[in-house]
């Protein structure tokens, strides 16, 4: 088996059988904040893209690059589909001119011609991806793969089931806006940053524990952002805050807690795997290029400084009324939502400015007004969480007709956020979802989660507590560490008071516990 490090999440795997392209990346996403870092652009992509198989992992745009598919990938290509609770994935694929599907069974074992197989575990909870994330497996002539890709899943154990694994890919590195944007003083920033660094790589060393392959690849990011106002967040200043470390940071850092089968695959990058050994060719030597990282990122923000200057004149609709708009497309579905908008619990005030992005003039405040159900103009009150951002970034979304304000706007880092208490997972879902197909799918979501959560008990230390995480059902008997009267499910961090079941973490989400008897 021959895996071509194709930059990011991407890669291409070849076998006897056949080849799989996953995830192919290459032009800027959300609002042209994120590129592939090192530049895959120079790659030879006519011959990359000409491929048996095509995977996409699921919508975020950093792993599902319409423009690239549509003018590199082969048409003939048949896409692996993961079995997702929308069929956005596949329309938008069908709309790019793919025509062959094989609409996957999550967790089932596909044979395809050749003795390839293949199996996609898709995970469908709200908060995963734009509804929606998934990782493939493949198996040839007895050398086994995870291409887990960003996924989160609660464990490995589905994989685990299917045989020893040769290679396992997977994220280490951040992907969210969090805690850059918040408006909180720099010493705060830097410890929350601080403290999710760490976690990032908890999770990943807990993962590679989990599935014991003989080869661990760090993939999926972090990505490079090259627009002067977000040159900040690259991981070039020494800042022990800063989410984003890269591939080389990971070997370091693995190497600390002894991990020594790490393979980083530069663009280019081609590892001959078989059951016994993997043999990796570079096309520079990989420390070398890290050591030189600032020149690379320099280099690469003259060059793409083009194509940010031509998607920012796209962005301004100065025409469209942004309050009408959003009125018309939020307030139905504020009238229909039942558990986003209870667990948002107050209104959500958007400060528009005449910049792109938090600077410069706020010229138009508006509120989603969650319990008024609402939009309107910001009346001097209260809110639960404030944004501010361009008012052309909400023009674009508007005149694009965006269902998904995450992976458009949330992801691009280009506002600062406030908020009133806790971390509120529910304004993210909901602006996830201004959609009917998906609001609908996540309010059912959270209407069985919700029943499903309660069920079963494990005893962790001193106290017996609900198995199952009330964020996203991870087995706490695994993921759950009891502190004294703190429970923190590892998974994803999250922490919570056993006297009273608070959650320390989010808003809603409270845990079942009891002091088990002495
Ligand atoms: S499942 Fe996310 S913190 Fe437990």
């Amino acid at each position: 088996m021959r895996i071509t490090g194709t930059g990011h999440a991407s890669m291409r795997i070849d076998t006897a059988a056949g080849s799989i392209l996953c995830d192919p990346w290459v032009n800027p996403a959300y609002f042209a904040s994120w590129f592939p870092f090192p530049d895959n652009s120079l790659l030879d992509w006519e011959t990359l893209g000409d491929v048996d198989y095509l995977y996409v992992s699921h919508l975020h745009r950093d792993h599902f690059d319409a423009e690239h598919l549509k003018r590199f990938i082969s048409k003939k290509a048949t896409v692996l589909l993961p079995e997702y609770p929308t069929s956005q994935l596949e329309d938008e694929l069908r709309e790019l001119g793919f025509k062959s599907f094989l609409k996957t069974k999550s967790d089932e074992v596909h044979e395809l011609d050749g003795g390839l197989k293949v199996m996609i575990q898709a995970l469908i909870s709200p908060t995963d991806g734009p509804i929606g994330d998934s990782s493939l497996w493949v198996e040839h002539d007895g050398v086994r793969v995870l291409n887990q890709n960003d996924a989160r899943p609660t464990d490995l154990t589905r994989f685990n089931e299917l045989g020893h694994v040769h290679a396992h890919m997977l994220q280490f590195s951040g992907a969210i806006w969090y805690p850059m944007v918040y408006e909180l003083p720099e010493a705060a920033k830097t410890a929350f940053g601080k403290q999710k660094r760490d976690r990032q790589f908890d999770r990943t060393w807990r993962y590679i524990d989990d599935l014991k392959a003989d080869h661990v690849f760090p993939i999926a990011g972090p990505p490079c952002f090259l627009d002067d106002t977000l040159w900040q967040f690259n991981d070039i200043f020494g800042d022990e805050g800063n989410i984003f470390p890269d591939q080389s940071v990971f070997m370091a850092e693995y190497a600390k807690v002894g991990g020594t089968n790490g393979i980083v695959l530069l663009p280019g990058s081609v590892t001959t795997l078989s059951d016994k050994s993997a043999e990796t060719t570079h096309p520079v030597p990989v420390d070398e290029f890290f050591a030189n990282k600032q020149q690379h990122l320099e280099e690469m923000r003259e060059r793409k400084a083009p194509v940010i200057a031509a998607e920012k004149a796209s962005w301004r609709h100065p025409e469209i009324d942004v309050l009408g708009a959003m009125k018309k497309r939020i307030e139905p579905l504020l009238e229909e939502s039942l558990y986003m908008a209870q667990g948002v619990g107050g209104p959500v005030r958007f400060d528009l400015t005449d910049s792109f992005g938090p600077d410069g003039e706020i010229v138009e405040s508006i509120v989603v007004d969650f319990p008024g159900k609402q939009v309107r103009p910001y009346a001097d009150e209260k809110v639960r969480y404030r944004f501010k951002t361009g008012r052309a970034l909400i023009e674009h979304l508007i005149h694009i007709d965006e269902g998904d304000w995450v992976n458009s706007l949330f992801l691009s880092c280009r506002f600062s956020a406030a908020r009133i208490g806790q971390y509120n997972e529910y304004v993210y879902a909901f602006f996830k979802c201004l959609s009917e197909e998906r609001l609908q799918y996540a309010e059912g979501w959270y209407d069985e989660h919700e029943k499903a959560v309660e069920a079963e008990d494990t005893v962790l230390g001193d106290w017996t507590v609900q198995r199952r995480c009330p964020h996203l059902k991870a087995d706490l008997s695994r993921f759950g560490i009891v502190d004294g009267n703190v429970l923190t499910c590892q998974l994803h961090g999250w922490k919570f008071d056993l006297p009273s079941g608070r959650c320390l973490t989010s808003v809603g989400h409270k845990i079942r516990a009891e002091k088990t008897a002495e």
